[in-house]
């Protein structure tokens, strides 16, 4: 081991489908010593260090978690009790990708601040998987050239912080984390701010996960179509997701033969891309289809 080898490590833990994981990340799990994990990595991933001690410090919405500031004292307080002749290391998993809405800056600050050298190891983000899952890409030639990422949640000051709304209105959609729990306001705000009610959204919970759910709607809809019972859950907006208001169909059964070259035999239920064939529009929403945001939508049906 070099000797200045980072002996912390961010780690994206991806989106849950351990099938997603890195390989980096892989041989990161397999020297832990230590893992301290969010809430949202699955158990199946975290079976790939049974040698490491486990440190829950999940954050869920609405429940109790671990403050920042003591997962920043955990890394630096396991960072400093390994071992410094063996080959050990402290992993922070991270579900999805460690730099996407996960706090890496405090934890990279807290490090840098203590002298502690880490490195990063970069998962799959939920926005990739949920795409994959809807079968929709996430940059279209010509259409759809900026990517936006938000989250409305982490309100500053008085709720008027819209810079989590404009990049979705300048670029006709994107992938909105954490919104399940503000969809009545996300909803409110983007139709405030001029965005079509008939612009086609999706909810896709649990993305790549065996339990992948994913809700068609709209923009006009979502708020009554958003998910309860806290998984986690993504909401894509835009024509690309190419989604008619309703449900998804039902997957096929789970004991279809296996498909060959596919890793787990293609029968992951995310790994079969789900593709909506009946149109679901009310009437108000078919009037309303001529709109400029909605021109995208049509050339795609
Ligand atoms: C604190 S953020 C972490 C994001 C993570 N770092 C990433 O890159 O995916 C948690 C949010 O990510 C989204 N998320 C994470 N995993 C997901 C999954 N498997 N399916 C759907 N959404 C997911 C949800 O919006 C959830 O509330």
């Amino acid at each position: 081991m070099a000797e200045n080898a980072p002996r912390v490590w961010l780690v994206g833990a991806g989106p849950g489908d351990p099938d997603l994981l890195t390989v980096q990340a892989l041989k990161l799990l397999a020297r832990a010593r230590v893992v301290i994990h969010d809430a949202l990595v699955s158990e199946a991933i975290l079976a790939l260090a049974p040698q490491a001690l486990r440190v829950p410090v999940g954050k869920r919405a609405g429940r109790v978690s671990a403050r920042q500031t003591h997962i920043n004292a955990l890394l630096i307080e396991h960072a400093r009790a390994l071992d410094p002749n063996a080959d050990d290391l402290v992993v922070r998993l991270k579900g999805g990708d460690p730099l996407i809405f996960a706090r890496a800056q405090e934890e990279i600050d807290a490090l840098r601040a203590a002298g502690i050298a880490f490195g990063i190891a970069p998962g799959v983000t939920a926005a990739q998987a949920g795409h994959a899952a809807i079968g929709a890409p996430m940059t279209r030639r010509g259409q759809r050239r900026a990517l936006v990422l938000s989250t409305p949640q982490v309100q500053t000051g008085d709720g008027s912080d819209l810079s989590w709304a404009r990049p979705l209105l300048a670029s006709g959609g994107g992938a909105l984390y954490m919104a399940a729990t503000a969809a009545a306001r996300v909803q409110a705000t983007l139709l405030v701010m001029g965005m079509a009610t008939d612009l086609p959204a999706a909810w896709v919970v649990d993305a790549s996960r065996p339990t992948q759910r994913i809700t068609a709607t709209t923009v006009g809809r979502l708020t009554q179509d958003a998910p309860a019972g806290g998984a986690p859950a993504l909401l894509l907006i835009g024509c690309y997701t190419n989604a008619p208001a309703g449900r998804w169909p039902r997957r096929q059964r789970q004991n279809r033969p296996k498909h060959p070259g596919v890793p787990g035999g293609g029968r992951h239920p995310a790994r079969q891309v789900q593709v909506l064939t009946e149109p679901g529009l009310t009437a108000r929403e078919r009037r309303l289809r001529g709109s400029d945001q909605t021109e995208g939508c049509r050339s795609q049906s």
